[in-house]
């Protein structure tokens, strides 16, 4: 791992005390309710990775019904706030680009508001898979644009209007710049699933949430 920490990486490290607190307000709270939908249904997780864990909201919800779950982030000050909030659970910094576990190592990978900070989603989708056991699952979580068109622009308004001004209040970094490009820019519904087969998964899906502005992906080993 080099010393400079990749922009998706670097804003989280500076808020990690505050990331709760942000993620809710920038979020108008909804963030708990669609953590709880991408772990919905999914009975017991067997040997599973958070990843992107952050500060392991998603470890916390899923930890009574996995064998195992470990949390894996690049950056430490996310992960000593996990750590102190779950100290049962074990962390680890580690790159999602370059995942530091064996090929089949996992029943069940979990991405939370993650994919999209990566930087490179064909790559990080091809670590998923190679960790993934064979009949393995994968939920991902990612903020998306809704496809009506009415509700597309209201929602982009809103993040231009409302998380842009909002996100430079509660933070000194530029952290709603980061969060509005990527959300634009990422591969959004079929074409992550497309993205998810050319790197070996067998089958995919997904869920649109609250019309669309966020989805709950499922891609099955
Ligand atoms: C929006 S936060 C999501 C945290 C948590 N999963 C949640 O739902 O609240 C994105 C997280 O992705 C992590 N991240 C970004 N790039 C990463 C990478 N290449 N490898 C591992 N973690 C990464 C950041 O450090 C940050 O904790």
């Amino acid at each position: 791992m080099g010393k400079k920490q990749p922009i998706g990486v670097e804003i989280f490290d500076k808020i990690a005390d505050r990331y709760d607190a942000i993620s809710k307000t920038l979020s108008l709270g909804i963030i708990s309710r669609w953590q709880r939908e991408l772990v919905k249904g999914l009975g017991n997780l067997g040997v599973t990775l958070d990843l992107a864990c952050g500060t392991g909201e998603v470890a916390f919800l899923v930890k009574g019904r996995a064998k195992v779950v470990i949390g894996l982030d690049y950056s430490m000050s996310m992960l000593k706030v996990a750590k102190r909030k779950l100290p049962e659970i074990p962390f680890l910094r580690g790159d999602a680009l370059n995942l530091p576990f064996k090929d089949a190592s996992f029943d069940t990978v979990l991405v939370s508001l993650g994919l999209r900070h990566f930087g490179n989603t064909e790559r990080a989708l091809e670590e998923i898979r190679r960790v993934l056991k064979e009949g393995g699952r994968v939920r991902v979580l990612e903020v998306s644009i809704p496809r009506n068109p009415f509700l597309r622009e209201a929602f982009l308004g809103f993040l231009k209007y409302v998380v842009l001004p909002l996100g430079k209040i509660r933070s000194k970094e530029d952290v709603s710049h980061h969060l509005f490009g990527t959300i634009v820019d990422f591969p959004h519904y079929e074409k992550l699933v497309e993205l998810a087969l050319k790197k070996g998964f067998k089958e995919g899906r997904f869920r649109p949430l609250f019309f669309g502005m966020a989805t709950v992906y499922e891609l099955l080993g």
